[in-house]
């Protein structure tokens, strides 16, 4: 407490003089990384004993209201994280479920034995011992240190290797398109909750959000040739394969049916995963051939439903769905011709 007192004291002591000063508008020289211009009188080390998130949500109120609507914030929530785990004594699961600091590299982390309930903690990507890392190389009232990995993958590979695998070989690597594009979207804000003595800056939101709009497309089509229905799941959006992680329970459920009138002729359903190795792949699709046999002459409608289902949503999110009217016709006594409008 007292030195939290001593930290607010020289914050303010330093915003002031910051006001009165003489020179007016000429700029201050950019400070050097690493130089401290406040003393570091908060040691923001990571241990037991210490508050976990709280210390940190202390002065970053903003973002820690962001990470707590995050999954990161629940990753050890859930009845079966606890069962599967042994009750959070199996080492290997804690390891990316509540770590202690950042790897940057392809190894687990290591695990935490405190505060596991609080899970992948600010200091899982931020805190190397008594190093806080970022990437503004700004002059907080902690020691900070700036990790441009931060900016890339590499923040992400630890815990979310498969994923980041997929996302290497992609147009979206190519792109520059990095994970935290489209989970961490762009904010200009106030990055700590002393908004009177710094500036915003340029920063990302914390609620590792997932935008399922326009990430899958799917396409009907009848085969000339062998008079089967083809639906075509295209993955237009997401910078891996749909779905991607290989630890969770996530799914994508691909619906078919075929309707005469109001009721249901034909149906068939694919449930594919990361684990078997059935999910779509990144910039790719998948085709599935369905032998239904139209009588000819009769008027069916055609539907199809892509469907991701994971525990974490308590409801299913549709990512495409699509109808056609499949009508078929005699063309002569040998050929059927089917037509899709
Ligand atoms: C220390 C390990 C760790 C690191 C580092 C990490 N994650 Fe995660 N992440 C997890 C775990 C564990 C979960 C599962 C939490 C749950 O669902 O209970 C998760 C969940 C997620 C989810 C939500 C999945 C869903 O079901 O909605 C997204 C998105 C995500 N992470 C993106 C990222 C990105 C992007 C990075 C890098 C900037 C990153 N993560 C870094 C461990 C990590
Ligand atoms: C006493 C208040 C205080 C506490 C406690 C605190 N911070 Fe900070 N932190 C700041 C301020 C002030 C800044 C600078 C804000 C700015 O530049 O606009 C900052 C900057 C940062 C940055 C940006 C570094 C950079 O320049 O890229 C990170 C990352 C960070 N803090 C993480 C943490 C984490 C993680 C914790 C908890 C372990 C924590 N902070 C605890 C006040 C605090
Ligand atoms: C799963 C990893 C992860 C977790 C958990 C996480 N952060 Fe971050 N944070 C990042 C990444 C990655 C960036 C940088 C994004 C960029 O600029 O590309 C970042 C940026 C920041 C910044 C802005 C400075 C900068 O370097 O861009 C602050 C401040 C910050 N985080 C504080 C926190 C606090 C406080 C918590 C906990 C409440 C937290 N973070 C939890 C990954 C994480
Ligand atoms: C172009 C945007 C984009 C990029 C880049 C991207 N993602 Fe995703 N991410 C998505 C979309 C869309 C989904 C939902 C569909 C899905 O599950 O694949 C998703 C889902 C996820 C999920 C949870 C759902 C699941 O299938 O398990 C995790 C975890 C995740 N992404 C992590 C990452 C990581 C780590 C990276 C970087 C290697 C990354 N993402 C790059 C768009 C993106
Ligand atoms: C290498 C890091 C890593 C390890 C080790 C790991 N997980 Fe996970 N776990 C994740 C990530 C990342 C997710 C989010 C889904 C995905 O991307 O696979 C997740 C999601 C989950 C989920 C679904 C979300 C939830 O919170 O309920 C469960 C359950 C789970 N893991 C259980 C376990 C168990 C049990 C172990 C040990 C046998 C384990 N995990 C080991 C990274 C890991």
């Amino acid at each position: 407490m007292f030195n939290f007192c001593l930290c607010l004291a020289l914050i303010m002591l330093l915003g002031c003089s910051k006001k009165r000063t003489p020179l007016g508008n000429i700029p201050v020289p950019k400070m050097p990384d690493k130089v401290d211009l406040l003393p570091s009188v908060i040691n923001v080390k990571y241990h037991e004993g210490v508050s976990g998130v709280d210390s940190c949500k202390s002065c970053h109120s903003e973002i820690h209201a962001e990470w707590q609507k995050s999954f990161h914030s629940k990753s050890t929530h859930s009845e079966a994280f606890k069962k599967q785990s042994d009750n959070f004594n199996f080492k290997g699961c804690v390891s990316c479920h509540a770590p202690e600091a950042p790897n940057f590299d392809a190894n687990r982390p290591e695990a935490r034995s405190w505060k596991v309930h609080e899970g992948v903690t600010c200091s899982a990507c931020h805190v190397v011992g008594n190093r806080t890392l970022g990437t503004l190389g700004s002059n907080a009232p902690h020691r900070t240190f700036k990790e441009e990995k931060l900016r890339t993958e590499l923040a992400c590979i630890s815990c979310h290797q498969q994923t980041v695998e997929q996302w290497r070989v992609s147009s979206f690597k190519e792109q520059n398109i990095s994970c935290q594009q489209c989970h961490m979207p762009y904010k200009r804000r106030f990055i700590s909750d002393f908004h009177k003595l710094y500036n915003k800056k340029d920063s990302r939101s914390h609620t590792f959000e997932i935008d399922f709009n326009n990430c899958l497309k799917l396409d009907l089509n009848v085969s000339k040739l062998t008079g089967q229905i083809q639906l075509k799941a295209s993955n237009t959006g997401a910078g891996h394969s749909i779905p991607t992680g290989i630890y969770g329970d996530a799914a994508l459920f691909l619906e078919f049916s075929v309707l005469k009138g109001s009721s249901v002729v034909f149906f068939r359903e694919e449930r594919l995963s990361s684990q078997d190795k059935t999910a779509i792949p990144v910039d790719g699709h998948r085709i599935f051939f369905y032998n239904f046999r139209a009588k000819p002459g009769e008027k069916y409608l055609v539907r199809a439903r892509a469907i991701f289902n994971s525990s974490n949503y308590l409801e299913d999110k549709i990512l495409d769905e699509i109808e056609q009217p499949l009508q078929t016709t005699m063309q002569d006594t040998q050929r059927k011709k089917f037509l899709l409008h």
